[in-house]
């Protein structure tokens, strides 16, 4: 069923129901706004939701996103991650709180704001009798653009769904299908993009398809959000990592200063007889004494050019100080993620927060 609406609260209505709308307006919705063009791509602010049942999912969220970056979210379940999404493209109805796109107020500017955004879905959700190219040029329609088979025709080979373009979805498999959504987010050609685990449960090739998609939009100066819970998906294709828990967003930051975290590395030295000071030729060093002065550790980037193990070892044998064993541990990003989940986890419980 196609519904064509005029009416923008309508619209808006038909939409939040899943139901097909026509934009009847006739412009082009993804004209660059000329008065905001130096407004990030994505400004949130002070964002809070309460669901009806009074489950808190989103408190004081604010982020600002520039055009061209790719975003991880990463954060365990019930964080808030798709909340987080579905508000922003005005699926969830915010409890206060302000969200612009390209400087667009998502409330009272929705159409332009959602004509600007591509929105993969978490839940599989998609006309089951349909076949697969209508499916993807009736997206397009769905923002009031133009159909244009060839760019159709580029998104269904790039995603490897060119061969099955006349197959209905109720015939594919369920990592076609995610490339279905993933081809229909992708047709009216958004400036935005959000992809809410687009990899859960598909296959290498695809995830590699989507990597290769994804580092292909970024150079056509597509901005991309994703929710993930493979953090080598975040290591391999995001400017900055997000950790979301709670309903807070914990962590922001550069990948780059991220993997920096990562490359530190720890030495640890067992000495034959106990250290009450570290000598004096060894303090240009970063050592730390533990464990009653049994334990020397050593903190150094795996990434410098010169890590000077060998000349600790050194400055050690002239000191005279003797170990019988040593060992090394690396921190991964799994390791940062899972231990600032539990910081943030243990201080709701000693701030005395309800779940
Ligand atoms: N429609 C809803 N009604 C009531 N509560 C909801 C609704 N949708 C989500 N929630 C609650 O809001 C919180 C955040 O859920 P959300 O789906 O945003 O988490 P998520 O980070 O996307 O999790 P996941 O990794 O499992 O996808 C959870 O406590 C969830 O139970
Ligand atoms: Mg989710």
């Amino acid at each position: 069923m196609l519904l064509i609406a005029k009416n923008h609260v309508l619209q808006t209505a038909l939409l939040r129901a899943g139901l097909p709308v026509v934009f009847h307006s006739g412009r082009s919705h993804n004209a660059a706004p000329m008065d905001v063009a130096d407004e990030p791509i994505l400004k949130i602010t002070n964002l809070c939701k309460t669901y009806s049942g009074g489950s808190l999912a989103l408190k004081n969220v604010s982020l600002k996103i520039e055009k061209g970056e790719i975003v991880a979210l990463l954060g365990p379940n019930g964080a808030g991650k798709t909340t987080l999404i579905s508000s922003i493209c005005g699926i969830v109805r915010p409890t206060s709180g302000h969200i612009t796109v390209a400087g667009f107020d998502i409330v009272s500017d929705y159409r332009k704001t959602r004509a600007l955004i591509g929105l993969v879905p978490q839940e599989l959700t998609t006309d089951s009798f349909e076949t697969v190219f209508n499916t993807v040029s009736f997206s397009r329609g769905l923002f009031g653009r133009p159909p244009d088979p060839a760019h159709i025709e580029k998104i269904l080979i790039s995603l490897s769904l060119w061969d099955r373009r006349n197959s209905k979805i109720i015939t594919l498999s369920g990592g076609m299908k995610r490339r279905v959504l993933i081809a229909k987010a992708l047709s009216h050609e958004p400036s935005i993009l959000f992809l809410d685990e687009p990899t859960a449960g598909v296959d290498v090739s695809l995830r590699k398809d989507m990597w290769k998609i994804v580092s292909e939009l970024r150079e056509s100066g597509v901005t991309i959000i994703l929710t993930t819970h493979y953090i080598e998906e975040a290591e391999e294709i995001a400017d900055r990592v997000g950790v979301m828990n709670h309903g807070e967003i914990v962590l922001m930051e550069n990948k780059q200063a991220l993997m920096r975290k990562l490359g530190q590395k720890q030495l640890f030295l067992d000495l034959l007889e106990p250290l009450q000071e570290l000598p004096e030729n060894l303090t240009e060093f970063s050592l730390e004494l533990a464990e009653n002065g049994m334990r020397l550790t050593y903190t150094f980037d795996t990434r410098a050019q010169q890590t000077d193990i060998t000349a600790l070892l050194d400055g050690l044998k002239s000191a005279n100080i003797g170990f019988r064993d040593l060992q090394t541990t690396q921190s991964s990003l799994e390791e940062i993620f899972v231990n600032l989940v539990k910081e943030s986890s243990s201080r709701r419980i000693e701030e005395g927060a309800e779940q």
